[in-house]
C-alpha cells in the first residue's frame, strides 16, 4: 500500500505516493532521478549518501522516506545557487578533494554540515566529524583543507 508524503527538495514541494519501506535515498535516485547522492553500501557504513534533513546531516540510507513528511530536503543538486557553486563546491576543486568522485556529494554535504553545525575549530575535529565518509581514493588531507577554506 502507497503512501502520500509531501516532502520539500531544494526548495520545491514534491507530493508523492511511495511504499512504506522505501529508505529517502532510493526515494531520491529512483523516483526524482536525483542521482547526485550516490548509493555506496546502503546500511550506514560510508556516507556517499549524505543529505541534509531539516538542515542536518543523515545517512539517507537509513531514513524513511515516510519519517520525512513535511520535512525540507537538501542534496548536493540543491547546493550551488544557480550557476555559481557553493563555496564548499569551489573549495573541493581548488584543493583537490577528490579523485574518482564517488564520495565527493556526501563528502561535500558533510563538510558543509561540519562547519554549519561547529566542528571545524581543528584538524581533529574536522576529521572526527567527517570520520563517517569513507574516501577510497584518500583524499582526506585535501578535503580537511577545503573545510579550513571555507571556516576561515
Ligand atoms: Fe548510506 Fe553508505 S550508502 S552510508
Amino acid at each position: 500500500e502507497q503512501v502520500k508524503v509531501t516532502l520539500d527538495i531544494n526548495g520545491k514541494k514534491h507530493k508523492l505516493s511511495i511504499e512504506p519501506r522505501t529508505t529517502l535515498l532510493d526515494l531520491l535516485r529512483e523516483q526524482l532521478h536525483l542521482t547526485g547522492t550516490k548509493k555506496g553500501c546502503d546500511y550506514g557504513q560510508c556516507g556517499a549518501c549524505t543529505v541534509h534533513v531539516d538542515g542536518q546531516r543523515v545517512n539517507s540510507c537509513l531514513t524513511l522516506a515516510v519519517m520525512q513528511d513535511g520535512k525540507e530536503i537538501t542534496t548536493i543538486e540543491g547546493l550551488a545557487n544557480g550557476d555559481k557553486l557553493h563555496p564548499m563546491q569551489e573549495a573541493f576543486i581548488k584543493h583537490d578533494g577528490f579523485q574518482c568522485g564517488y564520495c565527493t556529494p556526501g563528502q561535500i554535504m558533510s563538510a558543509v554540515a561540519c562547519i554549519k553545525e561547529g566542528h571545524a575549530d581543528s584538524d581533529d575535529e574536522i576529521r572526527e566529524f567527517m570520520s563517517g565518509n569513507i574516501c577510497r581514493c584518500g583524499a582526506y588531507p585535501n578535503i580537511v583543507n577545503a573545510i579550513k577554506e571555507v571556516k576561515n
